[in-house]
């Protein structure tokens, strides 16, 4: 029997995917919606391929609340739900705000009005490092604790911030309405986990990022340079205050982000905590530059890149103190920005065009062999 039944909202997009996969090797069912504004169904047959087990779908818009509550009623075994489905370009948002607000925290909203409908519980909040904006503003705060003033510098932030705020209001409002009604309210909890950098891809190659348009973070686009389909990756800034001057990240393993996920949701459901705001990063900071490094070592050639200026909202340095994910979620990451690297440019050579093409015979041959074995 299935340790519970978790809804995944966005479960075919990039960390959906892997988080998904995660889920059902350790126990759970996994129901996904997603309306495939930026991933591809072929997700679900990788998922299956890699762990035997095929989780059910839904093509669903996060906004359309009625179409949530039929996935409820027909999976009445779902407990919790794991929340990514969004749009997520920095850039764009700024564009089409209420496009943004729309989608991500009209989205949450429905999702949560559903899911109370549906007597179903437990959320974990896809948040972002984005929403402590620039943490240099204050002494002491890099790494960065979650005591760390809130203070998102873009449109998309301020969703992720808002969604946070919304979660934290209806679950302790749901808890207390229902602790004053003597009934139990234990069960109503929420994770926001502030993710920072993800990348990578599942070490089997045939699992990884695919976003619909034109990649925006580092490594996607440092992955199309080294295949020729870009000739150059834009470096925006060398004069920030950095051993190299470029701005310093802290880069996680997709993998570990699973992880990550899986651990907080175990977390929910065991220990009742109420809201937790929870950083998920290595504690690592790493320079576009030695990002750059590192990706050219992994794909066996020196990649090029043009300095440009800095971009507007972009801060200087977003490394985690991921003591708390230490502590209460048992969980820390793993694997390193060199693996990370190395497993992005296995899934880039063998999927140059994402899950559009059929990676290579013996790579498949060899995975389904392994899942066999297993
Ligand atoms: N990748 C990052 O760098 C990063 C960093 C911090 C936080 N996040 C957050 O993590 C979550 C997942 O990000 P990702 O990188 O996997 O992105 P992604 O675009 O691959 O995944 C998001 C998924 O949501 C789906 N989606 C978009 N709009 C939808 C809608 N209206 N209804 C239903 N589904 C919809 C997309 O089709 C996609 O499958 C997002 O909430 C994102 O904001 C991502």
């Amino acid at each position: 029997m299935a340790v519970g039944t978790v809804l995944v909202t966005g479960g075919t997009g990039y960390i959906g995917s892997h988080t998904s996969l995660a889920l059902l090797e350790n126990g759970y069912d996994v129901v996904i919606v997603d309306s495939l504004y930026n991933s591809s169904v072929v997700a679900i047959d990788r998922i299956e391929l890699l762990c035997g087990k095929r989780p059910a779908f839904h093509q669903v818009d996060i906004t359309d609340e009625a179409g949530l509550d039929a996935v409820f009623k027909e999976h009445p075994a779902i407990d919790s739900v794991i929340h990514f489905a969004a749009l997520k370009a920095v850039g764009e948002s700024g564009e089409i705000p209420l496009e943004y607000y729309r989608v991500n925290v009209g989205g949450t909203i429905a999702l949560l009005s559903s899911m109370t409908k549906h007597n179903v519980t437990n959320i974990v909040f896809s948040s972002s490092a984005t929403v402590y904006g620039d943490a240099t503003r204050f002494p002491n705060m890099i790494p960065i604790p979650e005591h760390c003033p809130i203070g998102p510098t873009n449109s998309y932030g301020r969703t992720k911030s808002t969604n946070e705020l919304i979660i934290t209001d209806h679950v302790e409002a749901q808890r207390n309405n229902l602790r004053k009604a003597g009934k139990p309210f234990e069960q109503w909890n929420g994770a926001l986990l502030r993710y920072f950098n993800p990348c990578g891809a599942h070490p089997s190659g045939i699992m990884g990022e695919d976003p619909h348009g034109v990649p925006y973070n580092l490594l996607p686009l440092l992955g199309k340079v080294a295949t020729g389909e870009r000739e150059k990756i834009l470096v925006f800034g060398d004069d920030y205050d950095s051993k190299d001057g470029t701005a310093i990240r802290d880069y996680i393993h997709v993998m570990d982000l699973a992880r990550g996920h899986l651990a907080a949701l175990n977390h929910l459901r065991s220990t009742h905590p109420g809201v937790q705001a929870i950083n998920l990063g290595s504690g690592r900071g790493s320079t576009v530059f030695d990002i750059i490094n590192a990706f050219s070592k992994a794909a066996g050639r020196e990649l090029a890149y043009e300095v440009v200026p800095r971009r507007q909202g972009d801060v200087l340095d977003l490394t985690a103190n991921p003591a708390l994910a230490n502590e209460v979620l048992g969980w820390k990451t793993e694997l390193t920005l060199e693996q990370a690297c190395e497993d992005l440019w296995r899934w880039v050579q063998n999927n140059p065009k994402g899950y559009r093409q059929e990676p290579p015979a013996e790579l498949l041959d060899a995975v389904k062999a392994k899942a066999k074995a297993a």
